[in-house]
């Protein structure tokens, strides 16, 4: 695996790798999550370019991202493992140079909800982030993770507005869950060990919510109840948001709609780490 820089280098490498191309955007600190990132595009591809950057556009506290964890050698180390060619790791003047003026990407409708209400610019930060890195890595595929459901839509959307060659398939690779349910994710590390315990209550809250809805609950107001009553059982957890919404829209459903399809999203603060978990409930999830 070759370890880029600057955006010169990955110009010149490109010329060389052949087609298609698979690409991982990533913020490191590399778990198995994103192992199953790389090995899905290294399945169905000639290369495999991972970037590591920590964007700072999409954090919307400096606190949260002086705390981001960076472990770059591991990450390395993971990302060879895992099937990676090209491991590009850019400073921020190579991906917004300081003589440049920085376009802001609409990320489109879907970024007003969930994540976006309660994160304001987040999704700009990222829609922006991924284009420049889409404009430098030029890929024939990239793959996110399906734990991210809502920047996953928010991608799809921004890149099937792009003008430029070549056409990029967004690839969805499923979530991936720690032997307690929790979802793999680079934020995990900085738990403490009562924080963990309290953590894992989480994806049995969507566990819940999917139990309730097939033994005869039906609306929001209940679905939304039983998850509920999971998560406050740990005093650890303070809840952000808890929502149902619809799965294309991602608009949130009224408390007395009837759950057929919803995206469910639970976003909680532990140990002054925010953790989000997602699940699609319903008919097409149980397909
Ligand atoms: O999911 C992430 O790690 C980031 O949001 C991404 C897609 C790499 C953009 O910075």
């Amino acid at each position: 695996m070759q370890r880029i820089r600057t955006r010169a280098e990955l110009a010149t490498a490109l010329k060389a790798a052949p087609r298609p191309i698979g690409f991982v955007p990533t913020m490191g600190a590399l778990h198995a999550g994103h192992a199953a990132l790389i090995r899905a595009a290294r399945a169905e591809c000639a290369t495999v370019i991972v970037s590591i950057y920590v964007n700072p556009k999409q954090f919307t506290a400096a606190t949260d991202l002086a705390a981001y964890p960076r472990t770059l050698d591991a990450d390395a180390t993971l990302a060879d493992a895992s099937g990676a060619d090209l491991l590009f790791h850019p400073s921020d003047a190579e991906i917004y140079p300081p003589n440049e003026v920085v376009q802001t990407v609409d990320p489109g409708p879907l970024a007003l909800r969930l994540e976006g209400a309660a994160r304001p610019g987040h999704f700009a930060g990222v829609a922006t982030v991924v284009s420049r890195l889409f404009d430098l890595a030029q890929p024939d595929r990239a793959y996110f993770g399906e734990k991210d459901a809502q920047q996953l839509r928010v991608v799809e959307w921004v890149t099937a507005r792009r003008t430029s060659a070549p056409r990029i398939s967004i690839r969805r690779v499923p979530t991936v869950r720690d032997t307690d349910g929790l979802a793999l994710s680079s934020r995990n590390a900085r738990l403490s060990p009562a924080g963990r315990t309290a953590a894992a209550a989480i994806p049995r809250a969507l566990d819940a919510a999917r139990d309730v809805l097939a033994h005869g609950a039906s609306t929001v107001v209940q679905v939304r109840a039983a998850a509920l009553h999971l998560l406050s059982q740990h005093s650890e957890l303070t809840l952000e948001y808890l929502d149902l919404a619809d799965p294309l829209t991602l608009e949130a459903l009224p408390d007395d709609a009837t759950v057929n399809e919803a995206l469910l999203t639970i976003a909680v603060a532990v140990d002054d780490v925010r953790l989000l978990d997602e699940c699609l409930l319903g008919e097409r999830s149980a397909s």
